[in-house]
């Protein structure tokens, strides 16, 4: 079943470009349009949302933030992204015009259920991005998209994370084209960033392994990591520490960089892996000027960095101790291609300490109970 691979967890990343892709096709009619078929919300209500709150756990949350900055951007919307157990205990202010989104690879968190079921209840509409056909969370939402990544059998989520941000990114701009909020030209646009997507992930799976293995065998007895991004990176960075807890038990923390001067910089010491999620520098990007600044500060303070950054980043190399590549992509795509070391990463790391990557300790690939 796992096809020649080491690991179920080894097999769902290389399947990552075939997780987009599945995720996005049959979506885009002939004149290039969104279409969401599997949706059962009437359009008149859809047009009328005002507020989004997405919600899911672990990964599928991480997944969620993505989405904020993309959906905020195209539709001019709130959009509040929360830990569904979270959420479903402190009073939300529902209404008939919040969407609320819940995320789920499973289908079968009771957490995220549960949260669902609240929303319901106050009157508001839930749509599901689900990667489990019929699972109990697409069954009681009142429209579910799912995503077509295939069955993940690794407790790890890594196929899943990437279609879920595509499906997301589809619902975002589906909304924008019935509000009318982004030009139909950049809607287009954006749909064949999102299209090239594929390749680039798997540029990056053709490439980076092997710089990603160095890095595992060089770090495999840190005691720590902490993980660091601004805007969209801040999200991949919280994954990126998660997959690194969870499967080769490193103490990890992910923080938002611009945080770094008001804590986290007294962590920092001679020799403490910091993983940096740099944004492209094209387009005269303050953000990645604002990065490079903290790449800057906990060097001083000799900490060993890792990147993961633009191709030709000249910044970065004067920096990084290791620098894992991404191919040119628009910002807001960045996390699809971004993820992916950080997982593979995490799987070397777990393999070179000899753990069974595919079933942590303590973990449970779904959540069955509050
Ligand atoms: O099946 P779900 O997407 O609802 O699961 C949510 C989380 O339990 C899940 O993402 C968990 O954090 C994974 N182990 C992450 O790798």
């Amino acid at each position: 079943e796992k096809g020649g691979w080491d690991s179920f967890m080894d097999k769902e990343i290389h399947e990552e470009p075939a997780a987009v892709q599945r995720t996005l096709f049959g979506r885009l009619d002939d004149e290039g349009s969104i279409n969401l078929d599997e949706v059962r919300i009437d359009e008149h209500d859809f047009k009328a949302i005002d507020k989004i709150i997405v919600i899911g756990c672990g990964t599928a949350s991480y997944a969620g933030m993505v989405a904020k900055y993309a959906i905020e951007h195209w539709v001019r919307i709130p959009v509040e992204v929360e830990l569904a157990h979270e959420f479903r205990y402190r009073d939300p202010i529902l209404t008939p015009r919040t969407l609320v989104v819940a995320i789920s690879q499973s289908g079968e968190t009771m957490d995220t259920l549960m949260a669902l079921r609240h929303a319901r209840e106050q009157g508001s509409k839930v749509l599901a991005i689900c990667n489990t056909q019929g699972a109990s969370i697409p069954r009681e939402a009142d429209a579910v998209l799912y995503t077509h990544a295939g069955p993940e059998v690794a407790v790890a989520s890594t196929k899943a994370f990437v279609a879920q941000i595509t499906a997301a990114y589809i619902l975002g701009l589906y909304l924008a084209q019935l509000k009318g909020t982004v030009f139909r030209d950049e809607i287009h646009q954006t749909l064949d960033s999102l299209k090239a997507m594929p390749q680039k992930i798997q540029w990056v799976l053709d490439t980076q392994p092997p710089r990603v293995a160095r890095a595992a065998e060089h770090l495999a007895d840190a005691n720590s990591f902490l993980f660091l991004g601004r805007h969209v990176g801040y999200p991949v960075a919280l994954e990126g520490a998660l997959k690194l807890k969870e499967i080769a038990y490193t103490f990890t923390e992910g923080f938002a960089a611009g945080e770094l001067k008001h804590g986290p910089i007294a962590l920092v010491d001679e020799g403490e892996p910091v993983v940096f999620i740099v944004p492209p520098a094209r387009g005269r990007n303050i953000l990645h000027s604002k990065v490079i600044s903290g790449i800057e500060e906990v060097k001083a303070r000799g900490a060993f960095i890792i990147a993961v950054a633009e191709e030709g980043d000249k910044d970065v190399e004067r920096y990084a101790d290791i620098i894992f590549w991404r191919p040119q992509c628009p910002t807001l795509m960045s996390p699809l291609v971004d993820v992916v070391p950080l997982q593979l990463l995490a799987m070397d790391m777990a393999k070179q300490k000899g753990y069974d990557v595919d079933k942590p300790r303590n973990l449970a690939k779904s959540v069955t109970v509050e």
